[in-house]
């Protein structure tokens, strides 16, 4: 180490002395109501992106930009001034879930108050905590090391909530303006407060609605009953025939390909000092686990296949009494699903299935709303070794590795276009209430999820094995005839990682 290399330390002491001014900014942040997937919010959650935009450029990023799309902006910006460093992508999203039952929150959703420990808002953890401790980190790095450890660009985007199409269309379009050699995501979570935590694989997801339809017009139910088509009961005849109580979803092709868990994997898991049933218990408030009871509730929490219904709409649910048999009905049905299981494949096995099951004179069309790829990261990479480590240098302990059952469709994308092999280390807790009325973001958590970011990044710019590694391998997988080829070359995970994954884990 030269006699100029900044330490680590002044970046942390940075981010020590600044912690109440980066709460402050964080909590403009977060009374913005950003909520995606509700057209009124339009312009908040534009404000929100320009909020965003605003701290990289204070922060020293170049080319900040809001970025159009046909959907919520994207905000990028980058600093490419470390010559032979690698370069590292920053993904986080600004925008958050709705707030109803609004009625159960103890506080407003976008005014942030801390209470005890924690810090609660919409979006306190989901993502917009961790989101902008990435963007604290780096400021804390550009003012101490003037200018970063490692090149890095950052893609935030305001649309993951709902679906992330416009950030998928803007990274198959532009992979040459995100080139990187490894993607760095903060929006996953840890198992317990002290015990941090490496996700190396999440679910995909298939969205769905189903909309049945029965008469061509509601009808007296005594006048009709007995011969007319009911949409509800076809809609719940349905919804009980793929998926009984056992929890075994009724399309058998769902689990002829399941690559399952290995010996390894499941050696893995044992080292969490974190008793998961019984934390699912505490934090359900319930005391039994339903679904598949001859696997272990960890596999089902993260690979299995799942169908879960969100909503049914329909019929009169008003005060008193209404004796109608109603003409449509609808209910928003989603499936998750292990990376081995594509959501293009399961489209039409979910449609064939319902067909079978919907009883005459209805019919009920499947549509798809979104959906997304799930993802798996190959533990034996130097990625995460610089990840375990900032981890383990910031809690004092090493972390868990983890498979999480929720999806970042852009995640794969990462993979998939860029190349980029993805580090999933985030700081969310199990009972943060994520989605959920009272979302939280433990206070502590915010300030480690900068110093680990600020050690990642330094760990990155310094260690060996990484800097050993070309820069930009996305240049080189798409320059090279054949992808696979050029990632084994460059000790590069080959486009289509779930494969390596399963071959490292002995299956
Ligand atoms: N941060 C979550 C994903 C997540 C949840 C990761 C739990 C790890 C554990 C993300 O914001 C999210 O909620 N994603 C959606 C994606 C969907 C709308 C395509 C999800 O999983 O429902
Ligand atoms: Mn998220
Ligand atoms: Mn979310």
């Amino acid at each position: 180490m030269t006699h100029d290399t900044p330490s680590v330390d002044s970046a942390l002491n940075y981010a020590e002395k600044r912690q109440d001014r980066f709460l402050e900014e964080l909590f403009d942040l977060l009374r913005i109501p950003s909520i995606s997937t509700l057209p009124k919010y339009k312009k908040d959650v534009r404000r929100a992106a320009k909020y965003v935009a605003a701290k990289m450029r204070d922060l020293g990023m170049h080319k900040v930009k809001v970025i159009k799309t046909d959907g919520h902006p994207l905000v990028y910006g980058e600093w490419l001034e470390a010559p032979g460093k690698p370069t590292v992508l920053l993904y986080g999203h600004y925008d958050v879930q709705p707030v109803d039952p609004i009625e159960l929150w103890n506080s407003d959703p976008f005014e942030p108050e801390v209470r005890g420990d924690n810090i609660y808002a919409r979006g306190a953890v989901d993502d917009k905590g961790q989101m902008f401790g990435l963007l604290q980190a780096l400021e804390a790095l550009m003012h101490t090391y003037h200018g970063l450890p490692v090149n890095v660009r950052v893609l935030i985007e305001g649309e993951e909530e709902a679906g992330g199409e416009s950030i998928e269309a803007y990274v198959r379009e532009h992979p040459h303006k995100l080139q990187c050699d490894v993607a760095y995501i903060a929006d996953t979570g840890m198992p317990a407060p002290g015990v941090p935590s490496i996700v190396y694989g999440l679910r995909g997801i298939t969205y769905t609605e189903f909309e049945a339809k029965g008469a061509r017009h509601d009808l007296h139910s005594g006048a009709f009953g007995g011969v007319a088509p009911n949409p509800i009961h076809a809609l719940a005849l349905v919804l009980a025939g793929l998926k009984g109580a056992d929890g075994h979803i009724t399309i058998p092709q769902l689990y002829t390909g399941l690559r399952g868990v290995s010996d390894q994997e499941r050696a893995l898991w044992d080292r969490s000092p974190v008793d998961i049933p019984a934390l699912l218990k505490q934090e359900m408030g319930v005391d039994t686990l339903p679904g598949e009871q001859d696997i272990d509730p960890r596999e089902r929490l993260s690979a299995r296949p799942t169908l879960e219904v969100h909503g049914i709409r329909g019929g009169f649910v008003d005060a008193g009494a209404k004796t109608v048999i109603p003409a449509e009905a609808v209910a928003k049905v989603s499936l998750r699903l292990p990376p081995e299981l594509h959501p293009k494949d399961v489209l039409p096995l979910l449609q064939q299935r319902v067909a079978e099951l919907c009883p005459p004179g209805v019919t009920i069309t499947v549509r798809e709303i979104h959906s997304g790829e799930g993802v798996s990261v190959p533990l034996d990479s130097v990625y995460i070794r610089a990840a375990e480590q900032a981890l383990e240098q910031e809690w004092g302990r090493p972390p868990v590795f983890e498979r999480e059952g929720g999806s970042i469709p852009i995640a794969a994308l990462f993979t998939e276009i860029l190349h980029a092999p993805v580090v999933l280390m985030g700081s969310g807790l199990p009972d943060d209430n994520m989605h959920a009325p009272n979302e939280k973001y433990h206070l502590p958590n915010y300030y480690h999820n900068i110093r680990q970011a600020i050690r990642f990044l330094d760990i990155l710019g310094r260690d060996p094995a990484v800097l050993a590694r070309p820069t930009r391998m996305s240049d080189q997988a798409s320059a090279a005839s054949n992808g696979a080829d050029a990632a084994s070359r460059n000790g590069a995970r080959a486009p289509r990682p779930a494969r390596s994954a399963q071959a490292k884990q002995g299956k």
